[in-house]
């Protein structure tokens, strides 16, 4: 009999004890949904690598800011959108190993206009008011697995509705995780790393340590390096080189350092510069400076001034004395090639 009772009170214990598990849970994930994104950001600091925090308000209009704090640097990067009356903040995490190159790219027009990942429809659309972004620095020598780790922290405990999976690494938005081969060179990679891509395959082949590695390995001019970096120009008219992962060219083959340089030598050897004696002529008017002006050939400065191309060049070249027409001084502008 006894036993009997107890068997029913076990019985009505065990259920209870579910009833209140999940009683709590439902209470527990109110609570938590509850809870702010900012308060999310900051009650769960990842603490295994004390990365810094930074937070940026106007990230669009405070970029000097970003760079203070980012050039160079790897780590997370949080776009929140804060209104007051939602009750789940627009966010957006993501990771890189040059976060402020990587964070500006968001302001790009040229960028922001395709609008291909959720996250740039959403800023294409409604812009960077009432964004902030928050930062979290790790120390330079941290490795690239490291700065993906942490991304997958603040995925898994921000949810954030504007990656479209949840995976880091997800350059895109979408789920285009790197290849084996740029992980491997990525692990490796001790300085600034220098993305290469190929305009052919449109993929990216190489990173490289540091510009000093490609000067004396690919031969590239220091000055020639920088005018792509920063221009986009390509270099021998195939080879872009940049600061960061550019996510509108997703595809890799990743060549070894001996496969590059034997590329690079090929595409050198057989490249002509777009116009081999590129040499534009400024032609300057003593009389009347809105008449000045710079022509890509003789030919088409002579057309202008309907004048003679052989009496022209005379002029140019020094043969003839002083200045054509009396009024036209020309002087040839040299374009230096790669
Ligand atoms: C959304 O952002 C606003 C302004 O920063 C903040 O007051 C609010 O608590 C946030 N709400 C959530 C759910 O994160
Ligand atoms: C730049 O950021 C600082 C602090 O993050 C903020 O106080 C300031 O208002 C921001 N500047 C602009 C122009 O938004
Ligand atoms: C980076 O180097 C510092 C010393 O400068 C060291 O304390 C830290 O553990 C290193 N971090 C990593 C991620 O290796
Ligand atoms: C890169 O390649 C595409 C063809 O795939 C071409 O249209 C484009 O002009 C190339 N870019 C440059 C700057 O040469
Ligand atoms: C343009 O013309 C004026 C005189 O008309 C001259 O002094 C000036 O140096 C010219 N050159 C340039 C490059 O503006
Ligand atoms: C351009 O190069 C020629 C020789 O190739 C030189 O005589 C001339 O001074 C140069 N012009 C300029 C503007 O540097």
């Amino acid at each position: 009999m006894v036993k009997i009772f107890n068997k029913v009170i076990y019985k009505n214990l065990i259920y209870l004890h579910q009833l209140l598990f999940v009683i709590l849970s439902i209470i527990y994930s109110t609570l938590n949904r509850n809870i702010s994104t900012d308060s999310k950001i900051n009650s769960k600091e990842y603490k295994e690598y004390n990365p810094k925090k930074f937070e940026i308000l106007d990230p669009f209009h405070n970029r000097s800011k970003i760079a203070d704090v980012a050039k160079g640097a790897k780590g997370v990067y949080i776009f929140t959108v804060c209104e007051e009356l939602s009750n789940h903040n627009i966010s957006y995490v993501g990771s890189s190993i040059n976060l402020y190159n990587r964070v500006c790219s968001y302001f790009m027009p040229s960028i922001l206009a395709k609008a291909d990942r959720r996250v740039l429809r959403y800023f294409n659309k409604y812009g960077f008011n009432n964004v902030k972004l928050t930062l979290f620095i790790l120390d330079s020598n941290s490795t690239w697995e490291q700065v993906l780790e942490l991304e997958q922290y603040y995925i898994d405990s921000l949810s954030p509705n504007l990656n479209v999976d949840l995976v880091a690494g997800g350059y895109n938005g979408y789920h285009y995780p790197m290849s084996q081969a740029a992980r491997d060179a990525l692990r490796k990679i001790r300085g600034t790393p220098i993305y290469i891509y190929d305009n052919t395959t449109k993929s990216l082949i190489f990173i490289s340590d540091s510009k000093e590695w490609l000067y004396s390995n690919i031969g590239i001019h220091h000055i020639s390096l920088n005018n792509c970096i920063i221009d986009g120009k390509l270099y021998l008219n195939r080879f872009l080189f940049s600061m960061d992962i550019i996510s509108e060219l997703p595809y890799e083959s990743i060549l070894t350092s001996e496969d590059l340089v034997l590329l690079i030598n090929t595409v050198r050897s057989k490249y002509k510069p777009n116009q081999p004696k590129s040499k534009k002529v400024l032609a300057e008017n003593i009389l009347n400076p809105n008449l000045n002006c710079t022509f890509s050939s003789i030919g088409e400065l002579a057309k202008h001034l309907k004048g003679d191309k052989s009496t022209i060049r005379k002029y140019i070249l020094g043969r003839s004395e002083g200045l054509y027409r009396k009024q036209w001084k020309f002087t040839i502008l040299n374009f230096s090639g790669p």
